[in-house]
């Protein structure tokens, strides 16, 4: 169920991607068409709406966080235009609508890919954007920078495609869940906590634990929607990870395992959240929504 504060904040970072992917020249309009394609087509924002709960649950006013919720969406763009392409997971549908490359062509998604990607560093830089300070934006950008490159989200999608068909043991499944999904949303509850600009060691070290665990949360219910859900509900192919031969939570644990441990990491999350007061109450009911949710 999307609560209305879920919906305040997607209308909020809507309002703010909307003004990024204007075309600045005509010659430039089929590319941030692309662009604009690929980020307004119906993504539930999770990543923005941590962003903003984080940042609310350190006492910050939500749009302080504007950049970081822009930021963090663009490379779950950007990664999913990628993942559909051919080379990857070759998939035709995303969000309910053809994916990028075959709405437009090829290198049209590897170039809008690639152009997502640079703008969300360019927001969190740019101090129009991210009114922080410099020391602030540096943090910023040196997270989502690790989280979102071969240490992160890369390396997790290089490993993924390295573990077609292989059976792979639950640490090793583990650790590309954590790159390929759970580096980007820890990045957006880091973003979301230095963005309130009152982030102390202790806080931001129980927000990690908080984050690290809905991370890899959020992969297991993915995999698990993979096999029960149903293409018109997931708005994607159902049933392309068995079709791809993809090590899965599912498929390692069986599916009521699965859904199990989905259910024991929410619980690690709510359990690191107990220092903070009501503020956090957003990402308390993010936590249960990532495991309950049904696309
Ligand atoms: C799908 O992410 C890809 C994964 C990382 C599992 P989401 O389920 O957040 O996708 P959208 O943005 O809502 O379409
Ligand atoms: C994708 O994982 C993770 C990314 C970094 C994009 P999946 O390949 O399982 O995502 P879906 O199921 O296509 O959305
Ligand atoms: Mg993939
Ligand atoms: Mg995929
Ligand atoms: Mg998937």
């Amino acid at each position: 169920m999307i609560t209305a504060y879920q919906s305040s904040c997607q209308n909020r970072v809507d309002a703010a991607l909307e003004s990024l992917l204007s075309s600045p020249r005509p010659e430039l309009e089929r590319l941030y068409a692309a662009m604009r394609y690929s980020v307004f087509n119906g993504g539930k924002r999770i990543r923005p709406l941590l962003a903003y709960a984080a940042c609310e649950a350190l006492g910050g006013e939500a749009p302080r966080a504007n950049a970081a919720a822009c930021a963090v969406e663009l490379i779950h763009a950007y990664s999913l235009v990628h993942d559909d392409l051919p080379a990857m997971d070759d998939d035709d549908l995303r969000r309910g609508q053809p994916t990028t490359h075959i709405a437009f062509d090829e290198a049209c998604a590897i170039l809008a890919g690639d152009g997502l990607q640079s703008l969300a560093f360019e927001v969190l830089a740019d101090s129009t954007h991210n009114p922080h300070n410099p020391d602030v934006r540096l943090a910023m950008l040196t997270a989502l920078a690790r989280a979102a490159g071969p240490a992160g989200m890369v390396g997790g999608q290089a490993i993924d495609l390295g573990s077609v068909g292989r059976r792979l043991d639950q640490r090793a499944l583990e650790t590309m869940h954590r790159h390929k999904t759970g580096a980007l949303i820890e990045a957006s509850v880091r973003l979301g906590a230095l963005a309130s600009e009152r982030a102390d060691e202790p806080a931001l070290h129980a927000l990690h634990t908080y984050a690290r665990a809905i991370g890899l949360a959020f992969q297991v219910q993915d995999d698990i929607l993979d096999v029960e859900s149903d293409t018109a509900t997931l708005g994607k192919t159902q049933g392309k990870d068995q079709a791809h031969h993809k090590p899965t939570y599912p498929a390692l644990l069986g599916l009521d395992a699965a859904k199990a441990y989905a259910l024991h990491l929410r619980d690690q999350a709510l359990l690191a959240l107990r220092p903070f007061d009501q503020a956090a109450e957003p990402l308390r009911e993010l936590a249960c929504y990532i495991v309950e949710r049904r696309s």
